[in-house]
């Protein structure tokens, strides 16, 4: 297609100078007016910019030479990251702290421009979950903590049966040997080689607890093949994605070892994907709304119980998880039968809210809804229920700024701000939003 704007199409190829990075694993650069997002570059360099893309207001680009490089700019460990390549990582090509503080960037930027909120950020690293051995200059060697994190991968097959990673914003399927941020475990698996002429994905969990699973998604006919970001690029949403699943390998149910608790989840249920998360975030949780003897809580998006768990450990009080999956509800009362105090809602946050099945008075909420955000209607609900804090746990930056918009206009204020590179090599960040009423 052809920008009216600018003569520029598909294919065309421009020379421009990359500027911050935006929301969406790329940066921003401009030409004659016009803005590209621009992938596979680092901002102040000067590149050679392949348009892939046009939008009504914008051109998504790759860039394909670089004329001058940052300094940030490494030698991506993977093969496969390149423009037209797997779509799964958008940061291969940058440093590790340089990783860091893109997404600091990112996450500050969208507060400015959603929330009106100027706010420092600082994005830490997790705590590496493999034995660091041989790690390049990069820091993306072999045994680096940005390689090797992620527990739970899904792979898509091809109409050829052929299993891989998808394409950046596309459906092809890009035939891989190995992911490298994969958890070793899985990366060991030999499931990459093998014909799936029967399957839509497979999809592989490496527990925390040392249990390896493998379930495939039996084929609905190739033209239904699930795709898009959620396969590769959406760590976060891997258990949203619906359809039958069929256990190939491992138990119905493996074991995960988070807040001094093991916990037995069935793998096709939500669990945070980065060994490290699930205690970093539950202590951050616990550290930013500081839950005293006897305060009542609600722990909204609750999964499995993880928050529900780290907060009901210090109240002892009345904790209510309200969460919307039977799959997650199920593994929350299995899990939870030793704290009696944590009542298990099993419903959509909204309709809990707005039908009265959860009311206050509350003294804390935790709020950790799905990357699309809580909405201004959840927010406005827990506002009414004058709980004194709130910790926002939140995978997507642009829904948390839109979220705290709505806190601000209710009075309320931004306290503090942890965030934690969950996800390395990928532009997905985590974020701890500490709310408070004004006054
Ligand atoms: C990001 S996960 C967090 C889970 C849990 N807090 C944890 O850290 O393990 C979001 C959870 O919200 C659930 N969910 C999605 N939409 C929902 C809704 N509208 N109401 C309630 N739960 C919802 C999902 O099933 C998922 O378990």
């Amino acid at each position: 297609m052809t920008d009216p704007g600018s003569d520029l199409a598909e294919g065309d190829r421009v020379e421009v100078v990359v500027e911050a990075p935006a929301h969406g694993g790329h940066c921003v650069a401009r030409l004659d007016g016009r803005v590209l997002f621009v992938r596979h570059a680092l901002p102040g360099e000067r590149v050679v910019a392949e348009v892939t893309e046009w939008r009504r207001g914008y051109l998504r680009a790759d860039a394909v030479e670089i004329l001058e490089s940052s300094p940030d700019r490494v030698e991506p460990p993977c093969p496969y990251a390149h423009p037209g390549g797997c779509g799964g990582c958008d940061l291969q090509h940058v440093a590790g702290d340089a990783q860091l503080r893109w997404k600091a960037d990112v996450v500050a930027e969208q507060l400015r421009r959603l929330a009106k909120l100027h706010f420092p950020v600082r994005v830490e690293a997790l705590p590496t979950a493999v034995p660091r051995t041989g790690a390049s200059e990069s820091g993306a060697g072999p045994g680096s903590p940005l390689l090797g994190w992620r527990s739970r991968v899904r792979y898509a097959v091809d109409a050829a049966g052929r299993a891989g990673l998808l394409q950046h914003r596309s459906h092809q399927v890009v035939p891989i040997d190995r992911c490298r941020i994969a958890h070793p475990a899985v990366q060991e698996l030999d499931l990459l080689a093998r014909p799936w002429p029967d399957d839509d994905a497979i999809e592989v969990t490496a527990s925390t607890g040392g249990d390896l699973a493998v379930l495939t998604r039996p084929s609905r006919g190739r033209a239904a093949a699930p795709g898009g970001d959620a396969l590769t690029g959406d760590p976060v949403d891997f258990a949203s994605s619906g359809g039958r699943r069929e256990r190939l390998a491992g138990p119905a149910e493996v074991v995960e070892e988070a807040v001094g608790r093991r916990w037995r989840v069935p793998p096709e249920g939500f669990w945070q994907i980065h060994p490290a998360a699930a205690d970093t975030l539950a202590a951050t949780v616990v550290e930013l709304l500081r839950p005293v003897e006897g305060e009542v809580a609600w722990d909204l998006y609750g999964g499995a119980g993880l928050f529900a768990a780290a907060v009901a450990a210090h109240t002892g009080a009345r904790t209510t998880l309200v969460e919307s999956s039977p799959i997650g509800c199920a593994a929350a009362r299995a899990n939870l039968t030793d704290l009696p105090t944590i009542e298990i809602v099993e419903a959509r946050v909204e309709t809990a809210l707005h039908r009265r099945r959860i009311t206050g008075p509350v003294d804390l909420v935790v709020l950790d809804p799905p990357r699309s955000g809580a909405g201004a209607r959840v927010v406005r609900g827990i506002a009414d229920a004058r709980p004194r804090a709130v910790a926002y746990v939140a995978c997507d930056p642009a829904a948390l700024a839109r979220d705290v918009g709505t806190f601000l206009g209710l009075g309320w204020r931004l306290t503090q701000l942890r965030a934690y590179d969950c996800f390395p090599m990928t532009q997905h960040v985590e974020c701890v939003a500490l709310l408070e009423p004004a006054g």
